[in-house]
C-alpha cells in the first residue's frame, strides 16, 4: 500500500496543516428578536436560549457578543396585535420601535454590521410577506410596501437591507428605490432560494407571525426544487444583490453548493430556528454533545459552500472560539 491516508491525519499539528475549511466568528450573524422598549426579556420556548428584548437589553446582548467576536447582527421585530394591519404600514413609520432601535444600536456601536428584514409577515394583519387580496398574495402591489420598509430603514441606518418575502423582482426594485433615495451604499442579502419549509416553525413562534389563512407555497420556493433556485440566483445577481442566500441551510446544503460553484457573489446560508431547535432539543436531552455537534453543523454548511452563516448558534459558537475550539 503505497498511499495511507491516515498518514495526514496522525498528529493534530498535521490535520491542522492539511484543514481544508475554516470557520471563525467573522463569518456569523447573529439573529435578534426586538421588543418594545417597556417589555422585560422574553424566553421563547421553542429556541431554547434565545429572547426577544427590548433595545436596552438587546445593547446588553450586543456587547456580550462583541467581546466573543459576533460583530454581525440581523434583526427581527416582535409587533403588537393592535398595530398590524393589511398594508403592514408601521413598519414604515419613521418613529416605529424598530426604526427606533437601528438608531440607537448604529449609534452606540457604530462598527456593527446590522442587517435589518424587509417582509410584510411581521406587521401584517395577515401574517403574510406580501399584500392578500381574496386569499391571493399580491406581487407587484407588495413592492412599493417592501420600497417604503427599506428606505426607512436605510435612513435609519441599517447595513445590509434583507428582503426575506420571495416577491418576483423585488431585489431591483429595492435596488433602484434604494438609489434614487441616495442610499447607493445599502447592501442587499437577497433571500434567494427561501423554501416553503417546516422548519420556520419557532421563527413564527417567536414574532407571533405565522400566517392566519393559507400557506406560503405560492412565493417560497418547493423543497423538491434545486434547479429553479439557480433562476432565482441569476435573476437576483442581476437586479443587483450583494450576497445570495439559501435558507434553510443544513437541510439544502447541496443547493448551497450548487449557488457556489454557479454564482460570483458571496453565499450566505441561513441556518434556521427549526435546525437549531433539533439539534438543542438533541443536546438538552443528553443524546448529542452540544460543544461538538454544533460546529460541525455549521462547519458544514462551511463546507458546502457559504461564504457567511446566519445562525442561532453565533453567540455559543463565539465562546466557545473564544475559549480555544
Ligand atoms: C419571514 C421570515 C421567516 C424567517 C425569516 N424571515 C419565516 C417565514 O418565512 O415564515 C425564518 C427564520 C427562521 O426560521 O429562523 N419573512
Amino acid at each position: 500500500m503505497r498511499s495511507r491516508p491516515r498518514r495526514n491525519r496522525k498528529s493534530q499539528v498535521l490535520r491542522d496543516m492539511v484543514e481544508e475549511t475554516v470557520l471563525r466568528p467573522a463569518h456569523l450573524i447573529y439573529p435578534l428578536f426586538l421588543q418594545e422598549a417597556n417589555l422585560k426579556p422574553f424566553a421563547i420556548a421553542s429556541l431554547p436560549g434565545v429572547f426577544r428584548f427590548n433595545q436596552s437589553d438587546l445593547a446588553k446582548e450586543i456587547e456580550e457578543c462583541i467581546a466573543l467576536g459576533i460583530h454581525s447582527f440581523v434583526l427581527f421585530p416582535a409587533i403588537p396585535d393592535g398595530l398590524k394591519d393589511e398594508t403592514a404600514s408601521y413598519s414604515w413609520q419613521s418613529n416605529n420601535f424598530y426604526l427606533d432601535a437601528i438608531r440607537f444600536l448604529k449609534d452606540r456601536f457604530p462598527s456593527i454590521n446590522l442587517m435589518s428584514d424587509v417582509a410584510m409577515d411581521p406587521y401584517s394583519s395577515d401574517g403574510h410577506d406580501g399584500l392578500v387580496q381574496d386569499g391571493e398574495i399580491l406581487n407587484d402591489e407588495t413592492l412599493p410596501i417592501l420600497a417604503k420598509m427599506a428606505i426607512a430603514q436605510a435612513q435609519a441606518g441599517i447595513d445590509i437591507i434583507g428582503p426575506s418575502d420571495m416577491m418576483d423582482g423585488r431585489v431591483g426594485y429595492l435596488r433602484d428605490s434604494l438609489d434614487r433615495a441616495g442610499y447607493s451604499a445599502t447592501s442587499i442579502m437577497a433571500y434567494t432560494a427561501k423554501y416553503a419549509s417546516a422548519y420556520y416553525g419557532p421563527f413564527r413562534d417567536a414574532l407571533e407571525s405565522a400566517p392566519k389563512a393559507g400557506d406560503k407555497k405560492t412565493y417560497q420556493m418547493n423543497p423538491a426544487n434545486k434547479r429553479e433556485a439557480l433562476i432565482e440566483a441569476q435573476l437576483d445577481a442581476a437586479e443587483g444583490a450583494d450576497f445570495l442566500m439559501v435558507k434553510p441551510a443544513l437541510l439544502y446544503l447541496d443547493v448551497i453548493h450548487l449557488l457556489k460553484s454557479e454564482q460570483l457573489l458571496p453565499i450566505a446560508a441561513y441556518n434556521v430556528s427549526g435546525e437549531y431547535a433539533m439539534l438543542k432539543a438533541a443536546c438538552e436531552r443528553g443524546w448529542l454533545d452540544y460543544n461538538t455537534a454544533m460546529p460541525e453543523m455549521l462547519l458544514s454548511m462551511r463546507r458546502a459552500g457559504a461564504d457567511v452563516i446566519l445562525t442561532y448558534f453565533a453567540k455559543d459558537f463565539g465562546a466557545l472560539y473564544k475559549g480555544g475550539l
